[in-house]
Parts: C-alpha cells; structure tokens; sequence
C-alpha cells in the first residue's frame, strides 16, 4: 500500500503525542469554587456532589492553604446565609460583617497571592431564592443592579481581587466599573458572567447553598439554551462595559458558545464547570460505568480546547493531582 501522508505517526507513543498536543493543562487554569458556612470545625459533604464540601471558615483557610501550595492561583467564594438574615433587599449581602466580607479579609490575610474572586447575586440572601429583588412576582433589573453595586463595593472593601456578577441582570457590569472608579478600587477586576445559561446542571450547587427558587424559574434573566448568537451579544456587551474577564456557563453542553465567545472577544474567556457535571461524573464513576480520572482529564481538556482560558471546576484539587 502507498500512501502519501500518514497521520499515525504523530500518535505512535507517548512521547511524540505530547509533543504535538495541541492543549495542554496547568494548574493555573483552575479557579476553585468553595462554599463556606459560619461555624468552627465544620467540614460537610455536599450529598449530591461527593467528595465536596461546604466548610466553616477556620476549615477553609486550611483547604486553601493547601490549595495555594498544590499550585491553584484562584478560589471563588460562595457563602450560605442563615435564613433568618435573608430577605427580599438582599441587604445581608454588603454588609461590612458579613460571612462573605470576613471570609475575604481572613483568606487575603493567610495567603496574600492567592486571587480570590467572589459570587455577586442575590440568590443566597434572598427569601424568594432568586438572584434579583422581586416586585410583583417579577424580578426586577434595576433596583437589583442597585443591591449588586453595594454587594460588590463591599467585596471590594474587604479585599477581594475580581467579583464575578452572575446574576445576569442588564447593566450591572457597566454600573460596578463605574462604582469602582468612583469609590477608587483601581485595583478591583471584573469576572462577568456573560452568558450563563438557565440550566438543570446547577441542582447540586443549590443543594450546597440552600439556593433554590422559592417561586418560578430563573428563565426571564439566565439564557435560553437554545441560544448562541445571544452569548455573543452577551459577552461583548459585557467586555465593552469593562469585564476583564467574560464567563460561558456552564461549560460541557456548550463548548460551542465558549467557542463562539473566545473568537468574539479581546479578553480572557473563563468556562464554569458547574455542580451537575460534576455530579454526573461522580455519578457515573461509583456505579463503575466509567473511569473518573480519566474522565475529568478529558472533560477539562476539551473545554480548554473549546476556548476556556481559565476553567472554574470543583475537581481542580483532582486534575492539579493527575497532572503531577
Ligand atoms: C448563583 C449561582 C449559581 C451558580 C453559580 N452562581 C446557581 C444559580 O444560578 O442558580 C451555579 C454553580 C454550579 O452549579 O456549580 N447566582
């Protein structure tokens, strides 16, 4: 047989497909989500997302500790309000004493170099469950842009390095970037979460938080699935309202938008590897149907192949542990 070209040689052993991979991951890809509860000596697994936890803040510091000499440069923070702190205003949300603003101050203080980056949206302290205030039955845009400007002023306050709006609410990028300049936090970025679609995959996370919508669905501000053009629109509007970071999420079902939105933007794009893929690997792994090492490598591959320069994902301690 004669063939002028074969394409086998570059995979014919270890070596040479190294060489030639086209991705490859770092730990410095990953962004740890964490969700932190008040307390001491807590440590609790979340029952729809084995092998992850909620913490109290003495307990965190530890883990991110840890995290910061594994070599994971990011950690985004999630906190559960008590109920009795939650309302329609989502005021617990910039206050100075908050679980949030402490448990900024105490990370920045044990481990200056780590980037701490924190939820924005009212979800956590909001009696309805959902990320906005609501009038009427409705959630309505401006009056919540309002609470998400005080709420990420005060995260600035205590020393956070980026919030991460994902309320997905018009105009609240724009209405943070000029907040900061006005209030001289220069030094404060922006992760936008773009397009973040109204998806089944976040149940788990929910579960972790005590989040779910009392009423309704999240469907009149996160995106409709079936959309791609939207997440273009999405994210540009965001990068010119001064995101230094745009967000796809979550990222498995959709490594075409992460696509789309990497070759429509001049900014870095970040993908959310969010609690229900997690869960489905987890899943799929106890039952023996499929090997989750190896499955987490190639989920996390593929979504930085897709266009993810930066991965937000729950098995980031796992894949910095397989890649070493
Ligand atoms: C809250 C928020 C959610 C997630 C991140 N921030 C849940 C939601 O929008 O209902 C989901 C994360 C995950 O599922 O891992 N605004």
């Amino acid at each position: 047989m004669y063939l002028q070209k074969r394409y086998r040689i570059l995979r014919s052993n270890p070596a040479i497909r190294s060489m030639v991979a086209e991705t490859t991951l770092t730990p410095s890809d990953f962004i740890l989500p964490i969700f932190i509860d008040e307390g001491e000596n807590l440590v609790y697994e979340i029952p729809s997302m084995p092998g992850y936890y909620r913490r109290s803040l003495d307990e965190t510091i530890k883990d991110v500790k840890e995290c910061w000499n594994m070599g994971i440069k990011s950690v985004l923070i999630f906190i559960k309000a008590p109920d009795e702190l939650k309302d329609n205003t989502g005021k617990e949300s910039w206050n100075p004493n908050g679980l949030m603003q402490r448990s900024i101050k105490a990370i920045k203080d044990a481990i200056p170099e780590m980037i701490v980056m924190t939820d924005v949206a009212l979800d956590p302290y909001s009696s309805y469950g959902h990320d906005g205030i609501v009038e009427n039955g409705e959630i309505v845009n401006d009056p919540t842009v309002e609470a998400l400007v005080k709420m990420s002023l005060s995260h600035a306050q205590a020393g956070a390095d980026f919030v991460a709006p994902s309320d997905m609410m018009d105009g609240r990028i724009g209405a943070i970037r000029k907040a900061f300049e006005q209030n001289n936090f220069t030094k404060t970025g922006i992760m936008a979460y773009s397009a973040k679609y109204a998806s089944c995959f976040y149940g788990p996370f929910r579960d972790a938080l005590d989040s779910a919508p009392g009423f309704g669905d999240k469907k009149t501000y996160q995106m409709n699935y079936a959309n791609r053009i939207e997440a273009v629109k999405e994210a540009l509007m965001d990068e010119q309202e001064g995101a230094d970071i745009v967000m796809v999420k979550p990222a498995m079902a959709y490594l075409d938008i992460i696509r789309e939105v990497k070759n429509s933007v001049r900014i870095p794009v970040s993908a959310y590897h969010v609690s229900g893929e997690y869960a489905l690997i987890k899943a799929a792994a106890k039952m023996g149907w499929i090997n989750e090492e190896k499955a987490v490598l190639e989920s996390l591959t593929s979504i930085k192949r897709s266009g993810a320069d930066l991965i937000a994902t729950y098995f980031a301690k796992d894949a910095v542990r397989l890649l070493s």
